[in-house]
């Protein structure tokens, strides 16, 4: 699987997003070492704090059925029911879960369309990352 066929899976996942209190619908697809894709929407709740975004929905999918061994992901998010405006890049909280079980070089891929997509790693985009090893057991 290439980073545009990695981008298409987000658009497609972002097409399930639930999003009736932001209207923000985002799309994550996440590719194992092993070349599997888990997608991921988000999923808002009325309670609010409940919701979860899409590129942790995909990381507890794929975790959930036991992977653990990640290459790359791919993100797209803007307001639901028209095509991305601009490029959506992964909240704090879901960059320290992709921190939790991917290596600095994870590729993150941030998506407007499938032609225009920005290519990162997790090191670029979280730097000094709290980790495992960090807390010295
Ligand atoms: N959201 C994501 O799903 N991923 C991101 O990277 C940023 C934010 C969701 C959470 C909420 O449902 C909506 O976008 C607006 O914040």
């Amino acid at each position: 699987m290439d980073n545009k066929e990695l981008v298409k899976e987000a658009l497609a996942a972002r097409e399930m997003a639930y999003v009736p209190y932001s209207n923000f619908a985002v799309g994550a697809a996440l590719l194992t070492k092993e070349g599997k894709v888990y997608r991921g929407c988000n999923i808002e709740n009325a309670a609010y704090s409940p919701t979860n975004c899409a590129e942790r929905t995909a990381f507890f999918k794929a975790v959930s059925e036991g992977e653990r061994e990640f290459a790359a992901i791919a993100v797209v998010g803007g307001p639901a029911g028209e095509p991305p405006v601009d490029f959506c890049y992964p909240c704090g909280v879901c960059r320290q879960v992709m921190a939790e079980f991917c290596p600095d070089e994870f590729v993150v891929l941030i998506g407007k369309s499938e032609e225009e997509f920005r290519e990162h790693t997790l090191s670029d985009i979280l730097p000094h990352t709290f980790r495992d090893a960090d807390l010295h057991k």
